[in-house]
């Protein structure tokens, strides 16, 4: 995770590095810090905490400087603290690093020896010291060639040097690092998004590269320091200026912006006049594709699942489905007629990327379902899906969430149509149904005063369980971990099959219980499984839609009802009420809503 921002300019740098460290808090808000070189020295602000405070002990010094590299942590090595902020400096060069250097004790051991001494808990302090090392008796070029040698692991950097006002360094392997081409300055950036107030041309570094950034020039080289040519991509100038509007947080506008994510996403990819799913740029003829894998990680990992189920339901293919940090370390036998699907919301979550990049180096399918479609995965996958929910920024991805598993859903229809393993009537009723959905999350999100009350009670328990079967298992674990992201508390997604193989035993007298239990073919059971925990004193919220038959069950402590839509649209209503419910139960315990402790909401390390 982590951001980093460097400016190399004729004018002072500060306030604009301050400026995009917040767009880029998204990467870690535990502590942040800027340097400048000014006159021959390096001029360090750090602190523990958010750019809005860096913002103010900045104000204090008045940070002058033509050239800086700011950073917003967020920690691997040493705790969050004002010492292990970045940058590092040493006595030559002042570094910010995004990554994780693997062999960072081995080389602090030989640099200690050498008489260098380290101030911080950090990885990245060894790599100002390295630098400083090399720079001894190598030229700069070199010395970058060295370091990026030694250092194991992943990173992205940002480097100014003391005795070098007419330049900085970046670097990466592993992590993003954007080029920004501005006029009479130029940038390097964690992302385009922290660039775009001041650029819309923009260069990607490879792993491998690095750059010379100058006012004026831009260099690059290859891992050995051969110039290479980069392209230059120009991206759409507005800028959505993305804000809280009437709302009090991110996440709260992003839960009530559902419904048009989804008519957004549907006018993307359905035809409404045809009746049909439109996605022209599918490079693959369906015959050749037997099976998919689906990756992701956290929230996008359960947009997975569930498109497991709809695949499954619908289609011919084999589908499996994986965390993308486990995947990427298996002893995958890749398959040239299986389509690997990689779902992220950011696109450039590390082990998802480093995932696909494996897929990439096995010459096999990839299909990237995402909503930044700049990212690093959107830009090496075969194939882009985007989500088209712009910008969510509450860490906890809710939004998001929709688009991925409505992307899924499509393209499920898509394929199931292609491969006619559904009737052509059948296609054209799911279809038809995906129109009305957004209308019902509307009506789904009209719960607030319902949840409020629900909400005191997660809020206060020591754990709690979500259950579901079939299309609500993935829903039940989604549910569970918003839960633990925003209000902090225990929180368990089951199958509710399975509760007897073991859970049952944590249930206790007014325990607050999850159970979603839409009618479909599982309902009866379900509804069996919750007898179950009410008989052992868990509190239940029952969740399931409107059907005219009752819910025959006594002792349900509160009961939810979406509207009645085809079984495998459930999902995606179900949804609503779980995030409004994680939303007020922090809400109730004052948190940090849509910066939740701990958590970043790009995860660009392993
Ligand atoms: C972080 C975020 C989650 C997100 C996960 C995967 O943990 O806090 O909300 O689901 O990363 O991120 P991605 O950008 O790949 O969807």
């Amino acid at each position: 995770m982590c951001g980093i921002i460097g400016i190399i300019s004729t004018q002072e740098v500060s306030s604009r590095i301050v400026n995009s460290l917040k767009k880029l808090e998204y990467r870690g808000y535990d502590s942040a810090g800027i340097a400048t070189l000014v006159d021959g020295n390096i001029n360090e602000v750090k602190c523990e905490g958010r750019v809005d405070v860096l913002e103010r002990d900045i104000s204090k010094f008045n940070l002058k400087g033509d050239i800086g590299i700011g950073h917003v942590r967020w920690a691997t090595h040493g705790k969050p603290s004002k010492i292990n902020a970045h940058p590092h400096s040493s006595e030559q060069v002042s570094v910010v690093h995004n990554g994780i250097i693997e062999n960072s004790t081995i080389l602090k051991k030989l640099l200690e020896k050498k008489g260098y001494v380290f101030k911080s808990q950090t990885d990245t302090e060894v790599i100002a010291h390295l630098v400083t090392d090399y720079l001894k008796k190598n030229s700069l070029k070199n010395t970058i060639i060295k370091v990026l040698k030694k250092l194991h692991g992943s990173f992205a950097l940002g480097i100014i040097f003391k005795d070098q006002n007419d330049l900085m360094v970046g670097a990466k392997r592993g992590s993003p690092l954007a080029v920004g081409y501005g006029p009479n300055e130029n940038y390097i950036g964690s992302d385009s998004y922290a660039l775009k107030s001041m650029t819309n041309k923009i260069s990607y570094l490879e792993d491998g590269e690095f750059c010379i950034v100058k006012k004026d020039q831009i260099e690059f080289f290859d891992n050995v320091g051969s110039h290479i040519n980069k392209k230059v991509l120009n991206l759409s100038k507005n800028e959505i200026d993305y804000d809280k509007g009437d709302y009090k947080y991110f996440m709260e506008k992003e839960i009530d912006e559902q419904p048009s994510t989804i008519s957004d996403c549907i006018n993307e990819y359905i035809d409404k006049y045809n009746n049909q799913v439109n996605i022209l740029n599918f490079p693959w003829k369906t015959s050749s594709i037997k099976s998919v894998m689906l990756i992701g990680c956290g929230t996008a990992f359960h947009s997975c699942l569930i498109a497991k189920y709809w695949m499954e339901q619908s289609t011919n293919l084999d589908v499996s489905v994986d965390i993308a940090s486990e995947f990427r370390y298996r002893k995958v036998r890749f398959k040239k007629d299986c389509l690997y699907i990689f779902v992220s919301q950011s696109g450039e979550t590390a082990d998802t990327y480093a995932a696909l990049d494996l897929c990439k180096k096995n010459k096999v399918k990839t299909c990237a379902v995402v909503n930044v479609v700049e990212s690093s995965i959107a830009r090496n996958a075969d194939l882009v899906l985007p989500i088209h929910c712009g910008q969510e920024i509450g860490v906890a991805s809710t939004k998001a969430f929709m688009g991925q598993m409505l992307v899924l859903y499509i393209l499920s229809l898509k394929i199931s149509f292609d491969q006619k393993s559904i009737t052509r009537e059948e296609y054209k009723h799911k279809v038809e149904n995906l129109l009305s959905l957004s209308n019902s999350a509307k009506k789904t999100l009209k719960v607030d005063q319902k949840i409020l009350n629900i909400a005191k009670v997660f809020a206060e328990a020591k754990g709690s369980m979500f259950l579901g079967r079939g299309y609500s298992f993935p829903i039940a674990l989604e549910g569970a971990l918003k839960l633990k992201e925003l209000a902090y508390v225990h929180a368990e997604g089951y199958p509710a099959g399975e509760m007897k193989h073991g859970p049952l035993a944590l249930i206790e007298e007014g325990m607050p219980v999850v159970v979603l239990a839409p009618r479909d073919e599982h309902y009866k059971k379900t509804i069996s499984n919750m007898q179950e925990v009410i008989a052992r004193g868990a509190k239940v919220l029952l969740i399931t839609n409107k059907n005219k038959d009752e819910v025959i069950s006594e002792n349900i402590w509160e009961k939810i009802e979406v509207d009645q839509l085809d079984e495998d649209l459930i999902p995606f209503l179900i949804t609503i009420p779980l995030q409004k419910l994680a939303f007020y139960s922090a809400l109730k315990k004052g948190y940090d809503i849509d910066k939740p402790r701990n958590l970043a909401k790009s995860v660009t390390v392993e």
